[in-house]
């Protein structure tokens, strides 16, 4: 049963790790390691609630330009949770994408990644996509690139495009729109996620840096979705009146 209180989609755009660490002197490494805890927590309690799918903002394009040791221990990271992660995640149901260009990445991450899709692309409890090299603006590009590719080949009329099949070439594109969007870290701003499957979302924006996020603060987030009026630009009454339909 979907219930109207309960997003079916969370995005979560992970922040904080770093100044997590630093406020306990601890490298920034380490505070990515905390959040990786964190992010387990998440998506376990979020199963439990019934929450189809989560979509987390893990590394975006610009992190590339972060100081080059840093982002060589994140990849090492990602390699190790992968490892590490995934046959758990597939023993609970989760199936397991990536969104994102994978190509700057290392051949052996990109296997790797692969392979956690292929081994849990048969579950359906829930869904974790983890956004890696990531952009809102790449996506829409990358949905533009396609769709001109089809019209110079005479598959697609442009005056046929629509939202709904620009929709299906985003990197969601089979997924419905983000319901709760959930910035952690203090920041408020969408950092190029997802900018196009944002348009009618909920922000919640949590004080809490990423390594301390757990389930109490998830439930609030959700609380205060659950006291949203979504008008999705209808007046408050059309919007009920839909609501109750
Ligand atoms: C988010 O934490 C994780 C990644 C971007 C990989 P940050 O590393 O951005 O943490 P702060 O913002 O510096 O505290
Ligand atoms: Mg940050």
């Amino acid at each position: 049963m979907s219930r109207p209180d309960l997003p079916g989609h969370v995005a979560i755009v992970l922040d904080g790790n770093g100044r997590w660490a630093e406020k306990r002197r601890l490298s920034r490494t380490l505070g990515h390691q905390a959040g990786l805890r964190a992010l387990r927590r998440t998506a376990e309690h979020g199963a439990r609630l019934g929450i189809r799918t989560l979509t987390v903002f893990a590394f975006s394009s610009e992190n590339w330009n972060r100081p080059a040791r840093e982002v060589t221990r994140l990849m090492e990271l990602f390699m190790s949770a992968l490892d590490k992660e995934v046959k758990g995640m597939h023993e609970h149901g989760v199936r397991v994408r990536f969104i994102g260009d994978p190509a700057a990445f290392q051949p052996e991450l990109q296997e790797r990644m692969r392979a956690a899709e292929q081994l849990t692309a048969g579950n359906d409890r829930t869904q974790l996509n983890v956004a890696a090299n990531y952009g809102g603006r790449w996506d829409i590009l990358q949905a533009a690139r396609q769709l001109a590719g089809q019209a110079q080949r005479g598959e697609l009329d442009p005056a046929d495009l629509d939202e709904a099949m620009f929709s299906r070439h985003l990197a969601l594109g089979d997924t419905p729109d983000p319901d709760l969007f959930i910035r952690t870290g203090g920041e408020q701003r969408i950092s190029n996620f997802l900018l196009w499957q944002s348009a009618y979302t909920e922000f919640y924006f949590s004080p809490l840096l990423w390594p301390d996020f757990n389930a109490a603060e998830l439930d609030r987030a959700i609380a205060s979705y659950g006291q949203r009026e979504r008008r999705f630009g209808l007046t408050g009454a059309q919007a009920r009146d839909r609501a109750r339909a």
